[in-house]
């Protein structure tokens, strides 16, 4: 199986163990966090949209709840019925099981999201251009990506741990992460005095999530068979190298990046 079979296999099974979207984690206010400083929620009112790598539905409810008039979401892994069932109003959504870069070319979409996806897709490419292909001149794509400024700390922690990590069965993994969650717990309380490594996003996303979501956040960094973490200028590159006008990025926190363009 090749790392892109076994990504969306790692995912069908991470999101039947973590299958709800409650508090912060699923809530409009975080949507409006992930938008900033590009869009706010009711900019997108009325819309036409499309998310790409929808997972358990989160980022799809947030786009209801935000409004659209219609959403297409687009799942890949066995996540799909997961999706489905958690859709809160299906007579505005369509969703397709299918690839990113299987997006039909509708031509018309006003707004395409995709949130912490293509950082797992080793070829992301051809889903930028199925995204390019869907939109309306004038329409946009906003991507969310882990960055690698602000994270070199983390990463030579994190690199060889995921060497074991992404291999290792459910119950072990989610052991791992009981055994982690607790020293994290602490790091949150030096992050409150010192400008510790990760503080902006343990400070405003991660303890804002309910404890289940803590655990499904540390999990969803260990498991996945891929994980690039871009540099700003491969972000930019990402959506400018295909056609994309006006692209701006955003460090989110200090340790994301946030694209946007528009096609022209
Ligand atoms: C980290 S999850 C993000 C889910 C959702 N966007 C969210 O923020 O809750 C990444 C999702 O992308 C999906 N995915 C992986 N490869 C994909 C591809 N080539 N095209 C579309 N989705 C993909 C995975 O199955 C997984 O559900």
């Amino acid at each position: 199986m090749d790392h892109h079979d076994q990504t969306i296999k790692d995912f069908g099974e991470q999101w039947l163990k973590y299958s709800d979207n409650e508090g912060y984690y699923g809530s409009l206010e975080l949507f409006e966090d992930i938008l900033s400083p590009f869009l706010r929620p009711n900019e997108i009112k009325g819309c036409k949209v499309a998310e790409i790598g929808s997972g358990t539905g989160r980022i799809a409810n947030m786009v209801l709840a935000a409004g659209v008039r219609h959403v297409i979401a687009v799942e890949p892994s066995d996540a799909f019925k997961v999706l489905i069932r958690n859709i809160v109003d299906p007579e505005r959504v369509t969703c397709l099981k299918i690839t990113g870069d299987q997006l039909p070319p509708y031509g018309d979409l006003d707004y395409i999201f995709s949130i912490g996806v293509l950082h797992h897709v080793r070829d992301p490419g051809p889903v930028v251009r199925a995204a390019f292909r869907a939109l309306r001149p004038g329409g946009r794509f906003l991507v969310w990506l882990y960055g690698k400024e602000g994270n070199s700390l983390y990463l030579l922690l994190l690199k060889p741990l995921r060497i074991i990590t992404k291999h290792l069965p459910h119950s072990i993994l989610a052991t791992l992460v009981e055994i982690i969650y607790r020293p994290i717990a602490f790091y949150i309380k030096l992050c409150r005095r010192f400008p510790l490594p990760l503080r902006g996003y343990m400070l405003w996303v991660f303890e804002r999530f309910s404890p289940g979501k803590r655990r499904l956040a540390i999990y969803d960094q260990l498991n996945p068979s891929y994980a690039k973490y871009y540099s700003q200028k491969e972000a930019k590159g990402l959506l400018g190298g295909m056609g994309f006008a006006n692209v701006l990025v955003h460090h989110r926190h200090g340790y994301s990046w946030t694209v946007i363009g528009t096609k022209p």
